[in-house]
């Protein structure tokens, strides 16, 4: 077909390119909440490591969005967005079953999104809209890989009742720009009320128990070591559970769009930390099943700026000693597999720690407390938790 063809008689102007961007942005941006929120809750553990990355994709998308509408004449990212756009991305968190959220997030919400941008794609004008066209094909390719895994779980799902009612309410908003011909008007009857979680929950593929201390890994033989080592890697869902906890409390409080970026960003570089210690299980011959999150359980009920600063100022400062001499370890033994790992984390490890001051210092700001004071803080909460004195931060593990 010749480039011709393909060129709308039309096009899109900026006001309604900029209003079509916003949508998906909002779409993506409210996303960030119900992932979060559903790898607390979601049981299964790897596919609560699929939604850390489909979360980072949609993180990445709201950055572009936000870069594009920057340039747009009109182009503020939060004005006009509908409120039964608001609803359905509301919603779609409340789902009553993991497999309910699965079918109404993937089968239902994002299936109408790839519908849109698709449909917005045939109506732009190859020169005029190139921008757009560039950013919405972007985006797209990476919804389609997210759809063909949630197409790929083999479960009956089209035949929920909750898939039968938010398909309802998005008939009834005219899809997601509202362009369509409207339904009826449409009140859901099966939402329940979606509680954060205050512990990771797991089936019971995955049960709650101690780990090995350092102090006991040193003294091992470098295979059960090794073992134990990723044991550790596999527990780093403590800290994807804390950042997912930082990143659905942030969703609905006035923060920077930056903030939820880089604890995007951190959130799933932990759960990837603790895929590596799945994958180097496995392939050391143990199934990964015992996890510790003590260190997420007791940051519960901390407020925001506490829970920063004792993951990225505390926790990860405690650990970061350890990074560099585990890679050089590894290369001593010739275990070349999980020195890539170690190599990879100890790099993720430094970036988390530039997070942790950016954001403690911003949220900082004006405040008559310093860093020190917000960790004294942490320090009492812990010492209340634990009925003894807490003067250091540190880990069991
Ligand atoms: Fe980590
Ligand atoms: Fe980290």
């Amino acid at each position: 077909m010749a480039t011709t063809d393909l060129i709308s008689p039309n096009g899109l102007g900026i006001s309604s390119a900029a209003q079509q961007i916003r949508n998906y942005s909002w779409i993506a941006r409210r996303s960030i909440k119900t992932l979060s929120g559903w790898f607390l809750k979601i049981a299964d553990f790897e596919r609560k490591y699929t939604l850390s990355y489909h979360l980072y994709d949609n993180s990445e998308h709201v950055t572009w969005f936000r870069a594009r509408l920057s340039e747009m004449r009109g182009g503020n990212p939060n004005a006009n967005i509908r409120p039964q756009l608001r609803e359905i991305c509301d919603t779609v968190l409340l789902a009553p079953s993991d497999d309910d959220f699965l079918a109404g997030y993937y089968g239902v919400l994002q299936a109408n999104v790839i519908e849109s941008i698709k449909a917005d794609l045939a109506a732009l004008d190859l020169s005029a809209n190139a921008n757009e066209q560039r950013l919405l094909q972007r985006v797209l390719r990476d919804l389609e890989s997210q759809q063909m895994w949630f197409l790929s779980l083999d479960f009956d799902w089209e035949s929920r009742v909750w898939v039968g009612e938010l398909r309802a309410f998005i008939k009834s908003m005219g899809g997601i720009h509202g362009e369509l011909p409207l339904g009826d008007p449409y009140t859901f009857t099966q939402c329940e009320t979606f509680v954060r979680p205050e512990r990771i929950l797991f089936d019971d593929k995955i049960s709650v128990g101690p780990l090995c201390s350092y102090e006991e890994r040193e003294k091992m033989d470098t295979k059960e070591a090794t073992i134990e080592q990723f044991r550790v890697f596999f527990n780093e869902f403590y800290a994807a559970a804390l950042l997912a906890s930082i990143l659905y409390d942030a969703s609905d409080g006035d923060y920077p769009w930056e903030l939820l970026a880089d604890f995007s960003r951190h959130f799933w570089d932990e759960a990837r930390h603790s895929e590596f210690g799945c994958i180097r299980l496995r392939e050391l011959g143990c199934e990964p099943d015992r996890v510790n999150p003590i260190l997420f359980d007791e940051s519960q009920g901390l407020p925001l700026l506490h829970r920063i600063a004792y993951l990225t100022r505390g926790l990860e400062a405690y650990f970061m000693p350890r990074k560099g001499k585990r890679v050089k370890d590894y290369e001593k033994v010739g275990d070349i597999r999980s020195q890539l790992f170690a190599d990879q984390d100890w790099s993720d490890e430094i970036n988390h720690v530039r997070y942790g001051s950016r954001w403690t210092d911003f949220l900082l700001e004006d405040d008559h407390r310093d860093l020190d004071d917000i960790i004294d803080e942490v320090k009492d909460h812990l010492s209340k938790i634990r009925g003894k004195k807490v003067d250091t931060i540190n880990a069991p593990f």
